[in-house]
């Protein structure tokens, strides 16, 4: 892949900021097409402009969508399809650290739906062309792994509505969005388009620009840590040594934590379905 690299088009959600940026910069450094997914366009020509001084590449292009909204997701997948004829790599990277519950004229918790629902309802609008680009890959942004070993889905509760936590709520987008890799992956046997997970490390981040003074004190313990690039993020959407590797999770220095063999594949089929019908988006695979 690594080869062909310039011919293809890799979308990145959260391009602008945090493991979504450190990614884009990091692909745009090896001369990859890169299209990154803002709300803001202006943020997004910021981002890119800042991006091709760093990185010498200017190839670097934006869509405009709010990933809170089921609408804005199925009307940026068209336009992605419309503008391109392919793609190879999917990178849901967006995310959002929110301390108050915001229902959506959808009906669907924003917090939820930014940090889960986004990356299952964009990958299923965006897998026909992934299909007909591959082989391709599908990245998820995951977490740290102490956490995830003790993932739990609340499907009672799932989108956190009825004691709204904003911490307890990230973390159960976090653990759904593991289930969402490995069942994608699952389904996807036999299509050459692989599906993983991946802690990304400590990126730099503007996740806790809105946390109370607590969060944004350990939040600074971590600043000499961060990076700017996200290594895990461009080796699994670029490195030809793991073409075929699918359905696992992968640490920020490029082990596989075999977490695929603790996760229950009922409980990644159950949150399937349930996606399903909370984005009405049926799938057939
Ligand atoms: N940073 C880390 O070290 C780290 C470590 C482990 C896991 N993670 C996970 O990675 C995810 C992203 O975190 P981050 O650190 O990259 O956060 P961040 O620096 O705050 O960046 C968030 C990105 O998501 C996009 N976004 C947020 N809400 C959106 C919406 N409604 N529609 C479209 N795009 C939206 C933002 O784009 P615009 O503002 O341009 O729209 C921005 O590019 C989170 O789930 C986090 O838990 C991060």
């Amino acid at each position: 892949m690594e080869n062909n690299l310039k011919n293809q088009i890799y979308l990145l959600t959260g391009g602008t900021s945090g493991v979504g940026k450190a990614t884009a910069i990091g692909l745009a450094q090896k001369g990859a097409k890169i299209v990154i997914i803002s709300r803001d366009a202006r943020n997004a020509e910021k981002v890119l402009n800042e991006i091709a001084q760093r990185t010498g590449n200017e190839r670097g292009e934006y869509l405009v969508a709010d990933l809170s909204l089921q609408s804005s997701i199925r009307k940026v997948a068209d336009e992605f399809k419309q503008k391109y004829d392919n793609l190879h790599v999917l990178a849901n990277l967006a995310g959002k650290l929110s301390f108050e519950k915001q229902i959506t004229p959808e009906g669907i918790e924003s917090s939820f739906g930014v940090n889960y629902l986004s990356h299952f309802l964009l990958t299923n609008q965006l897998l026909d062309i992934l299909k007909d680009s591959s082989p391709s890959r599908i990245i998820t942004v995951g977490g740290n792994p102490s956490f995830i070993k003790h993932a739990k889905i609340n499907f009672d509760d799932l989108q956190s509505v009825d004691h709204f936590n904003g911490m307890k709520s990230v973390s159960q987008a976090m653990y759904a969005r593991v289930f969402f890799a490995f069942e994608l992956a699952r389904r996807l046997q036999g299509e050459n388009i692989t599906s993983n997970v991946f802690n990304p490390g400590v990126i730099k981040s503007n996740l806790t620009a809105n946390a109370p003074w607590y969060m944004k004190i350990l939040a600074a313990f971590y600043k000499p840590f961060e990076k700017d690039i996200c290594e895990i993020g461009v080796y699994l959407a670029t490195d030809p040594d793991i073409q075929n590797i699918s359905g696992v999770f992968f640490n920020d220095k490029k082990q596989i934590v075999p977490f695929h063999e603790e996760f229950d594949p009922n409980i990644g089929q159950e949150l399937w379905a349930i996606s399903e019908q909370l984005t009405n988006r049926k799938t057939v695979y």
